[in-house]
């Protein structure tokens, strides 16, 4: 969503009391917020985990206010055999000002499927300890997905906090924008935002990518506080922003929709770059599809949507993604030729699922359309509460299966390598609201239907229009 101005946040939140604006953030999540200002500069705090490009081993992140060394130790449960890892260490100097220390280690030689506790810090000085689960190299697999997650207002907050402490999670996917923004208030909002969820995190891999909040456009930063974040696999780029990794049956992308979105400013250069490494990480993802038959995509700003602020449904910002843009290629038709099963969206702040985006009317006259796709099943998870409110709807598009705005989280299961259940939780109702099987013992070749068409389209930003040949895949009203 676009940004909102802090100012403007904070005329309403001093508003909400005397005005009709009313939302008012709940008892539990106030309860739930840590105070940053109990934060300790020596101490190691806001620690988050990731998985890397092995299945052997865990990342972790966290950060001091000082410049203090770092090590973490970790060992089996039920052990006492201690392994001691020093952190690499990055002195990170916002270019507002602001400076954290952030720390890296990995931990190495780790048994799938068994639980590791591990603690960082230095002698004296160490954070509580934390226990995580190797992710197993079989299913069954409970996966969590959200995105648009802020502190003011970040309702699902609280529910969560309960999943991390029922250890309800073997992996978190993250479809961007955090905190609202990572980097506001000389870094606190962000310090707030990984402080209060660091039960979840430290425990559960969290693997992100860049929503537009992310882009630190007003500073002209290029991401810089969300890339000093995090460590997500490493593809050899070294921005965090795209990447893949196995989980069992699925090979999982994380990608930068922003790469497009933010094009005008930090070039075409990161597009291509992942454009170009999509390619043939897809292609090697097919030659496995015997052992891996599920490809799952996740990123932030949506392909399509039907809220009612259109003008980010049905215009230049979807289209950018999907379809590409001056040189820069869009991600659809790639998905439909490499047979992508599902993306992960976030952006709009509510919940939609859509029925397999085949060309229609295909996915009105089969019986069941999550049996085998036809094409790929795209989820809009983007309504876990943020600083704007609740979303609301438009006229749905016709491939649109159900909508949900209250605020919520969505949460996969993969009990084997044939079937996945995907439903989203209300946090407001503490009810799940929608819910899909989807089964697959084929491959089905996604069809693309061919009739081209050329559109004049103009870049909102840089008021940049051309002429494009847009392959009308299927029956959208441009
Ligand atoms: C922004 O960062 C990307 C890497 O993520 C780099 O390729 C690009 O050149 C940078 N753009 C600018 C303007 O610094
Ligand atoms: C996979 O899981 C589903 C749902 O629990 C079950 O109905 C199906 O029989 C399982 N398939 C296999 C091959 O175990
Ligand atoms: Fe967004």
């Amino acid at each position: 969503m676009r940004q909102l101005p802090q100012l403007l946040l904070l005329v309403i939140s001093v508003l909400q009391w005397t005005t009709v604006i009313s939302w008012n953030p709940s008892e539990a999540l106030l309860a739930a917020l840590v105070d940053t200002s109990q934060l300790e500069a020596g101490m190691p705090q806001q620690v988050h985990i990731a998985v890397t490009k092995k299945n052997t081993e865990m990342s972790a992140t966290w950060v001091t206010f000082e410049d203090v060394p770092q090590q973490l130790e970790f060992r089996k449960v039920f052990t006492t055999k201690t392994k001691y890892v020093q952190a690499a260490t990055t002195k990170f100097v916002n270019p507002t000002g602001w400076v954290r220390y952030i720390h890296r280690a990995v931990m190495t030689d780790l048994s799938p499927g068994e639980s590791y506790a591990y603690q960082v810090g230095r002698p004296g000085y160490l954070s509580k300890e934390f226990v995580f689960k190797q992710l197993p190299l079989q299913p069954p697999y409970n996966i969590l997905v959200f995105g648009d997650l802020g502190v003011y207002n970040g309702e699902s907050i609280p529910a969560l906090l309960q999943e991390a402490a029922k250890k309800s999670f073997d992996l978190i996917v993250n479809v961007g924008d955090m905190a609202y923004d990572l980097f506001s208030n000389n870094g606190q909002t962000g310090d707030q935002y990984f402080a209060t969820l660091e039960p979840l995190f430290a425990t559960v891999p969290y693997m992100v990518v860049a929503g537009n909040h992310e882009a630190e456009e007003n500073f002209n930063a290029n991401y810089t506080t969300y890339r000093n974040s995090f460590t997500m696999p490493d593809e050899g780029f070294g921005d965090n922003q795209f990447y893949s990794f196995d989980v069992g049956p699925i090979h999982f992308l994380g990608l930068s929709s922003e790469y497009y979105g933010f094009y005008y400013l930090y070039g075409m250069e990161p597009v291509f770059n992942q454009y170009d490494w999509l390619v043939k990480d897809l292609e090697a993802a097919n030659k496995n599809r015997a052992t891996r038959p599920w490809i799952v995509s996740f990123f932030h700003r949506p392909f399509y949507c039907s809220n009612e602020n259109s003008e980010e449904c049905n215009a230049f910002e979807n289209r950018l993604v999907r379809d590409g843009w001056l040189q820069m290629p869009g991600l659809e038709p790639l998905f439909i030729e490499q047979g992508v099963d599902i993306a992960f969206w976030g952006h709009e702040h509510s919940y939609e699922r859509f029925y397999p985006r085949t060309p229609t009317p295909t996915y009105k006259e089969v019986a069941d359309p999550y049996k085998n796709p036809a094409g790929p099943i795209y989820v809009i998870s983007g309504s876990a509460g943020c600083h704007s409110g609740y979303a609301y709807f438009g006229d749905p598009v016709p491939f649109s299966a159900a909508r949900v705005n209250d605020y919520g989280y969505s949460r996969m299961y993969v009990p084997n390598a044939t079937h996945i259940h995907f439903e989203q939780y209300s946090v407001e109702k503490n009810a799940v609201v929608d819910e899909m099987w989807i089964t697959k013992d084929k491959q089905t070749k996604f069809e693309k239907k061919t009739k081209e068409a050329e559109v004049i389209v103009c870049h909102p930003k840089d008021m940049h229009c051309h002429k494009q040949k847009e392959s009308e895949q299927y029956d959208i009203e441009h």
